[in-house]
Order: C-alpha cells, then structure tokens, then sequence
C-alpha cells in the first residue's frame, strides 16, 4: 500500500445520547473505532492508519486496536480539524497520499476506500466519495420560512474517506482559519479542483441514535 488514513476519533458525540465518546460506542458489541479501523485495514491501497483519540483514552484506543490492525495513535484536539492536523503529522514521510476517514461512518466499504485512493492516485489532488441527495432541500431563514429550492440535481451529500495528494491536505490545514465540517471544504478555500467517485450507503455517518439502530440492523443483515 501507499496510503496512509487518518481516523479523527477524538469527537464526544453529543448527539448520540450521553454515554462514551462516539468513536467507543458499541454497535453489534464492538466499538464504531474497531469497525471503521478493520474495514481500512482489509484495503490493499493502505499501508498506515492514523487514530486521533480522546486524550484520556489514547492508551485505552492503542489496546483496543492492536488486535485489529497496526495502527498509531495520537491525543486529538478540541475540533475535529485540530483532530486530522495532529494525525496528519504523525504520518511517516514516503506516503503521498492521504485519505481522512471519520470513525462515525464505521461501515464504510474497503472498495469506496479503493476507490479514492485510486482516483487521487490517478493524478486528482482531492477525491470524495458522494451521493445524490434524495430529499427536496429548501434554504430557509431564520423564523424557519422558505426562502428558495435548491435544484436537487446539482448536489451531492458528501461521505468519507475523503483522499488527498499529501502536500495538498497539508497546505490546506496550514492555511486553514475558519474551522469547517470537512477537509475538502478546506481546500476548496485554496482553489484546488475537488473529484466527486461514487459513495456507498453502507458510509453512513452514525450520528444519531436511528443510524445506530440501521447500522445494526445492516451489520446483522449483511452475514
Ligand atoms: O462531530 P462529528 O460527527 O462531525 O465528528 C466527525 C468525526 O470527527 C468523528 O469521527 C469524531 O470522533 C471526530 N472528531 C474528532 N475530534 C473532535 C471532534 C470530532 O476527532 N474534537
């Protein structure tokens, strides 16, 4: 492999209920971290894993993995972007390429990690895996009254790994001022061309307590 992932592990998960924080959370009696880490590992493409982990629990998260993969990791930070900067810098140098994977979407197929790993290998600087969007999307303002419709056509909701070229993630976070959702969005700001490949649902992103129920249902489904 030539890829190195990095796993930004570090999130309380507020919205999942009070409880451990998300990455730790059980789905079929394992933690979402053990899912997402071993569905990283069966990818041919990756070659280092990168945990950013609550700061209390990095010893704990080290146990946790080894027997699931070689993984290092590293204490997060208060953000999830100050979580995939402290990742990326524990990155040996020689890897060129760097997928940011977000634990939450535990489920995430080895072949959507191929896929942008391929695609960044192909020669685009910054890949994300995207779906269509279902729903009507309505912008609205602050008394909750519509002020448009968005034409559904146009966009994509946007999953991870999302897959960068090296130096391309690393000026990104560099420059970076404002705190954003996702790594792309930070090199969008530097003018760089973002590739959309074909997500999966499987990459759901188990934020709340229905994608947990889902994701159970799914993993039970699926053997
Ligand atoms: O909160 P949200 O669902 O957007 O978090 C996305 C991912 O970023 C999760 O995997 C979470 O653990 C991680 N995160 C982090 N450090 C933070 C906040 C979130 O690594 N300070």
């Amino acid at each position: 492999g030539d890829v190195a992932v990095l796993v930004p592990a570090a999130g309380a998960g507020v919205r999942l209920g009070p409880g451990r924080p998300k990455a730790l959370r059980l789905l079929a009696g394992e933690p979402l971290l053990v899912h997402a880490v071993r569905r990283l590992a069966a990818a041919p493409s990756v070659h280092t894993i990168v945990v950013a982990a609550p700061a209390a629990e990095v010893a704990a998260v080290r146990d946790l993995l080894a027997p699931v993969a070689p993984v290092t990791v590293v204490p997060g930070g208060a953000e999830r972007q100050a979580s995939v900067a402290a990742a990326l810098a524990a990155v040996p140098a020689g890897l060129e390429i760097v997928l940011v994977h977000d634990a939450a979407r535990a489920l995430t197929p080895p072949e959507v990690v191929e896929s942008v790993a391929a695609t960044v290998r192909a020669g685009h600087d910054a890949v994300i895996p995207v779906l269509p969007v279902v729903d009507t999307i309505k912008e609205v303002d602050a008394g909750e009254v519509v002020l448009g419709t968005v034409d559904r056509a146009t966009l994509r909701a946007v999953q991870t790994p999302q897959g960068f070229r090296r130096a391309v993630l690393s000026a990104a976070h560099a420059a970076a001022v404002d705190a954003l959702t996702d790594d792309a969005g930070l090199v969008e700001k530097q003018g760089v061309a973002v590739r959309c490949v074909p997500g999966s649902e499987y990459a759901l992103k188990i934020t709340r307590p229905f994608d947990l129920a889902l994701a159970e249902h799914l993993l039970t489904s699926e053997s």
